[in-house]
């Protein structure tokens, strides 16, 4: 009889060992429960002139310091030859007159011959130049009756080796004219440079020297670098934020962005520094200025291009808390607040409107529909609450329909975050931006975060995070796959509370090789070539899976965030009839599972798995390996409703399955 019991206490024991291995090891994905919308914002993308992402970056000017704007009129540039006399290359300001662009650069000529005299420009850290194509010089001059000038421009590779050019023979020009010219280039260099020769008699004076590629995003003339916004086109983002950043701010007020310099004519847009031409001192950037060729008309049309809602940010009237901190009284906030409800008529008012006219002079008869918009980036303490509502008050009273984004401060948590999230909340914002920069860890900690939010009050956009494989402004920090598939497990904690958040943006999003400040960035380039990340594979695999609505996915009836080194969400597309699941697996161990998808009638059995992966937490994409790290997709195998999913070491799987009719 004993042994009856003991045999029996055995098998009870195997039996419900086997269940609960069983129980443990199945996924279940209800996919007929919709538990939240996936809001068309959810993915989007965050752009800041920063680490040469503007100038030298997607905005393709090859001419640094075109109009000699810059502290030092003459940086970039470079006399050729020697000059007879003193004054004959000579920088006139014209401040009173013109003080938008006041300066403008006087050369003198005493019957030079080609080769004699001339200028060189060295670009944004050299030029990148293909050969075969086109390139389109331009130059503002005016010229006295009696000169007679020509300018031979070429560029030359980095051996100093013409590889194209052409001649542009000036006229008499009382007033400024602009004059053009174009030549195909004969070789291809990374690091080029751009020569004009003067030959001739008499004076011309210059401006807006310029030099563009034909091959710009969709051939716009003096447009933006097609490669580098393909790489955001491919990301179909739900949003594009700009123009940033700490550089809404500025350092201090006088060099805050204010969007209504950045319109119209470019030879009229005053240019100001860059805030981060001087932020790091570790990583000066005396060349960094802001000639606004690429101003918010243009930012409005990129939007519109990638079909991603615009998302701008306005000064709040204060500076930048980390430099100057300066505020602008109460009593004299109106002009800020005058610029947001101006920037809301430039966008969407009609032609008969004072902005709405200024936008369709420029090109753009129809509105660009905006629905968003930021009030401050990361502002802090009652000087900004107290600002805000000023703000808030005023856009709501005239345009009830647009959502303010407001800003939570610096980090996720603290002190300074519990006193702007308390108050954003008291005021019912609509928005509220949240910042984290943070060790890998933090993210697989907190992938959980929003699971604990007020399902009714502020929806949140995490406005600005990356994983710091160091830490936050080190220099030292990697784009790895340790920070990307960080960043992808606690992004389907974001997607599984997308009810509560409803947008959210890596940042920041470009960097020049040889002109950053800030890493982790998730899109490098140099002058021709450009790579995603891993950071932006795992962004793309979210923003091109989205689908529609979520769905809950669980492991014994929780939620899967971090047990076991697993992280998931799932979701179900209603157009094109799928289920998405994804799952990130960040141990060293490969796991193998069952996912069962109930509450459908049919599956197709042919699935599709698209997995991202490294052998190494360290391992990184780079200019020279810019695949290292890409998704690949497997066909996979359903048996009915299930699929047993083997998950490598170290991998984010995205699983996507139709639902047969
Ligand atoms: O993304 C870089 C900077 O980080 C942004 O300009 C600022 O908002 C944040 O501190």
């Amino acid at each position: 009889m004993k042994n009856i019991f003991i045999l029996l206490a055995c098998c009870l024991s195997f039996l419900s060992a086997h269940v609960s291995a069983q129980s443990n090891n199945t996924i279940t994905v209800k996919a007929n429960e919709l538990v939240a919308t996936v809001q068309p914002t959810m993915w989007g993308v965050f752009f800041e002139d920063i680490n040469m992402g503007a100038d030298g970056g997607i905005y393709a000017e090859l001419i640094k310091n075109r109009s000699f704007e810059f502290y030092k009129p003459l940086m970039g540039w470079k006399i050729l030859g020697k000059p007879q006399t003193e004054g004959d290359f000579l920088i006139q300001n014209r401040e009173q007159a013109n003080l938008a662009n006041p300066r403008f650069l006087r050369v003198t000529l005493h019957n030079n011959t080609k080769g004699s005299i001339g200028l060189n420009n060295e670009g944004f850290r050299g030029m990148g130049i293909k050969t075969g194509l086109r390139y389109d010089f331009s130059v503002m001059y005016r010229q006295p009756a009696g000169s007679n000038t020509k300018m031979h421009i070429e560029l030359v590779d980095s051996a100093g080796r013409s590889i194209g050019g052409t001649v542009l023979t000036t006229s008499t020009a009382e007033d400024w004219k602009k004059q053009s010219v174009s030549f195909n280039a004969s070789a291809t260099d990374p690091n080029a440079k751009f020569n004009i020769w003067f030959e001739g008699n008499g004076t011309v004076d210059l401006d807006m020297i310029s030099l563009f590629p034909s091959d710009t995003w969709k051939n716009r003339p003096g447009g933006m670098r097609a490669d580098m916004i393909q790489l955001l086109a491919d990301l179909k983002p739900g949003f594009i934020r700009f123009p940033g950043g700490c550089i809404v701010e500025g350092h201090d007020l006088s060099v805050r962005y204010q969007w209504k310099k950045t319109i119209g004519p470019i030879e009229e847009r005053q240019l100001i520094i860059n805030r981060w031409n001087t932020e790091f001192a570790h990583r000066p950037t005396p060349d960094y200025f802001q000639t606004f060729g690429l101003g918010f008309f243009e930012y409005f049309q990129l939007a519109e291009d990638i079909g991603a809602e615009p998302l701008p940010i306005l000064n709040s009237g204060m500076a930048c808390q980390f430099n100057t901190a300066e505020v602008v009284p109460l009593n004299q906030l109106d002009p800020y607040v005058q610029d947001a409800l101006d920037l809301i008529e430039f966008a969407n008012g009609d032609s008969t409107t004072k902005w709405g006219k200024v936008r369709a002079q420029m090109g753009h008869i129809a509105p660009f529909n905006l629905k968003l918009l930021g009030v401050g980036n990361e502002n802090w303490g009652p000087q900004y609450i107290e600002r805000l509502h000023i703000f808030h008050k005023a856009i709501k009273e005239k345009y009830p329909n647009i959502k303010l984004v407001t800003s939570s401060g610096t980090d996720p948590n603290g002190e300074r975050f519990d006193y702007l999230n308390g108050e954003l909340r008291k005021m019912k914002a609509d928005i509220i931006d949240e910042h984290f920069y943070r060790r890998p860890e933090w993210f697989l900690q907190n992938a959980s975060r929003y699971d604990k939010y007020d399902r009714k009050g502020s929806k949140i956009f995490a406005g600005e995070y990356a994983a710091q494989s160091d830490k936050v402004v080190s220099i030292h920090n990697k784009n790895n796959w340790q920070t990307a598939i960080a960043e992808a497990a606690f992004m389907t904690g974001m997607e599984r509370n997308a009810d509560v958040v409803v947008m959210s943006s890596y940042a920041p999003l470009f960097a020049h090789v040889d002109a950053w400040q800030w890493t982790p960035d998730m899109i490098w380039v140099d002058n021709l070539r450009s790579y995603g990340t891993p950071n932006y594979y795992a962004q793309k695999l979210f923003s091109t899976n989205k689908g529609t609505n979520v769905v809950p996915i669980l492991r014994n009836n929780e939620i899967i965030a971090g047990k076991d080194s697993l992280y998931a969400s799932a979701t179900i597309d209603k157009n094109t009839n799928e289920v998405i699941v994804k799952i990130v697996n960040t141990s060293g161990q490969s796991k193998t599972h069952d996912i069962s998808i109930e509450g459908v009638k049919k599956l197709n059995p042919k699935a599709t798995l698209t997995l991202l992966k490294a052998e190494k937490l360290e391992d990184v994409n780079s200019l020279s390996n810019p695949g290292a790290i890409q998704p690949e997709d497997q066909a996979i195998q359903l048996k009915g409703r299930k699929l047993n999913l083997l998950m490598a070491p170290y991998s984010f799987n995205v699983i996507k399955i139709k639902i047969a009719r």
